[in-house]
């Protein structure tokens, strides 16, 4: 099937384009003699503007001069060697095409247009009602329109000192930009005012920069200035005077462990004697103020050392130990103080020393009476622990069993002479005369040297 209405535009631009270079192309073309000139050479014009395109030629007798474009076209004029097109509404970039014939060759040239289109909107996004210092502040310009992108800038000011400045990405010119900065803000910037614009730079065209500025924002700060907690030492010796100090800016309210400040803008203070018991306490600071209505808090702690011991409780630390001889035993022995104290149980004359907290094998030689001490920086604290071991086997469960031995032994031996003297004087019975009986070689050699006694 063959498309029974007119080709489109672009369609009809391409085929004759590319019948007008396969001409130009061939050898001996004549147009190339009298070239076809575009008047202006790549334009660039602002959006929805018109401009009169000029094709002109030195050819003596040229034929059909025409504009090819897909823009709004109306002849304007013509005379020998040219023809003028008005070309109206040019919204965006496109090449325009003159040809024309010359002695029967055909002659072509081209023109690029840029259209360029200041932004319909540069604006900075609204600022917050309050700003505090020492917080970040984000600032947003949006940006919608503007062409050619490649040629737009975005700058965020600070009065009139450049925080950022930035290149518009994305293609069609329709899409809307954000473009951002982050400021810290200082109490400086109190009532600064923040900006933004945009740079159109047409200077490669020759036709200058262009500006577009938003309206600007003044900043209103508020400062905290902190709160500031703070110790009069952060790591006190037990029994001194410890102050604790909280304070912020001027019409804060602050509270220090409950304690309130006597009027807004004062500090709040506390004094301790430190003890033991204050090792590690934190100290907790809020502050408060009241901006337009708004409430911001802010909070702070702080915590302290104090330095102490070293010390042993007895609870922790038995007085005496009964322990049984080759059993696995624990001396269970605590000091505690800040900095934290070295333990050590050695026995009182030997200097014997018995590990704490492992198990250890109980051995006789243990048992005595101990100088556990603990000592640190801070001086040293011992206390007595006697352990007593206790052997295996109970003294009098030894004694009797030395008892048994003894008695058994004396009975054995009783027995054994009792029955010795029988046997002699079974013998001499038997047999006195013959002295070759074969029992006589069963008598003991000792026997036989005992004889003569
Ligand atoms: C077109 O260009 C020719 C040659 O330069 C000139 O003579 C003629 O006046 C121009 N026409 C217009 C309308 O500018
Ligand atoms: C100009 O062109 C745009 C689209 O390209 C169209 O919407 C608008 O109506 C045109 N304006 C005139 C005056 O022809
Ligand atoms: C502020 O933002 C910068 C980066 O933009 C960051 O490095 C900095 O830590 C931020 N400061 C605060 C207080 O958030
Ligand atoms: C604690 O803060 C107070 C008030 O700002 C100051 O005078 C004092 O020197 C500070 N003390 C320490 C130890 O920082
Ligand atoms: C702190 O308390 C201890 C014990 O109650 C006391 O001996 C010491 O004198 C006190 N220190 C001061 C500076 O009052
Ligand atoms: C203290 O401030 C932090 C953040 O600043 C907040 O998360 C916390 O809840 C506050 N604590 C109290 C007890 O207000």
């Amino acid at each position: 099937m063959v498309p029974s209405g007119p080709l489109p535009g672009t369609c009809q631009t391409l085929l004759l384009f590319l019948l007008l270079v396969c001409c130009l192309l061939s050898p001996g073309s004549q147009g190339q003699q009298f070239p076809l000139q575009v008047q202006p050479q790549d334009p660039v014009l602002p959006a929805g503007g018109s401009l009169v395109v000029n094709c002109s030629t030195e050819c003596p007798d040229p034929k059909l001069i025409i504009l090819e474009t897909s823009l709004l076209k109306e002849p304007v004029g013509d005379g020998p060697g040219w023809a003028a097109f008005q070309l109206s509404n040019v919204t965006s970039d496109s090449r325009v095409l003159c040809a024309g014939f010359c002695n029967g060759s055909q002659m072509i040239s081209s023109s690029n247009i840029t259209v360029y289109r200041f932004p319909d909107q540069v604006e900075l996004a609204p600022l917050p009602p309050w700003q505090p210092v020492g917080k970040n502040l984000t600032l947003r310009c949006q940006v919608a329109g503007g062409a050619p992108r490649s040629q737009l800038k975005v700058v965020l000011l600070r009065g009139e000192e450049e925080l950022s400045r930035q290149r518009v990405a994305g293609e069609p010119a329709q899409v809307e930009v954000e473009a951002t900065a982050t400021v810290l803000a200082s109490r400086s910037d109190h009532g600064a005012s923040f900006s933004c614009h945009t740079e159109l730079d047409l200077r490669p065209q020759g036709l200058g920069l262009f500006k577009n500025t938003s309206t600007p924002h003044q900043l209103r700060t508020f400062g905290f200035l902190g709160p500031i907690l703070n110790l009069s030492e952060s790591s006190a010796p037990e029994g001194s005077i410890v102050t604790v100090t909280c304070m912020a800016g001027a019409r804060v309210n602050v509270l220090l462990d409950g304690v309130a400040a006597a009027a807004p803008g004062q500090p709040a203070q506390l004094q301790l004697n430190a003890t033991e018991i204050d090792d590690q306490r934190s100290f907790f600071c809020s502050a408060m103020l009241e901006v337009d209505g708004e409430i911001f808090k802010r909070n702070r702690s702080v915590q302290l050392r104090v330095l102490y011991g070293p010390k042993i409780d007895r609870a922790n630390c038995p007085e005496r130990l009964k322990w049984k001889e080759k059993t696995k035993q624990v001396l269970q022995c605590q000091a505690r103080g800040n900095p934290a104290p070295q333990l050590h149980c050695l026995q009182k004359d030997s200097n014997l020393e018995v590990p704490i907290g492992i198990p250890v094998f109980v051995k006789l030689k243990y048992n005595g009476t101990y100088h556990c001490q603990a000592s640190s920086s801070r001086g040293t604290y011992t206390l007595v622990v006697v352990m007593d071991v206790q052997g295996r086997n109970h003294p009098f469960v030894t004694i009797f069993m030395a008892v048994l031995v003894i008695v058994g032994l004396v009975t054995v031996t009783v027995a054994l002479k009792y029955l010795y003297a029988v046997k002699r004087r079974g013998i001499y019975k038997v047999n006195p005369e013959s002295s070759s009986l074969p029992l006589t070689s069963m008598r003991p050699i000792e026997a036989v040297a005992e004889e003569p006694s």
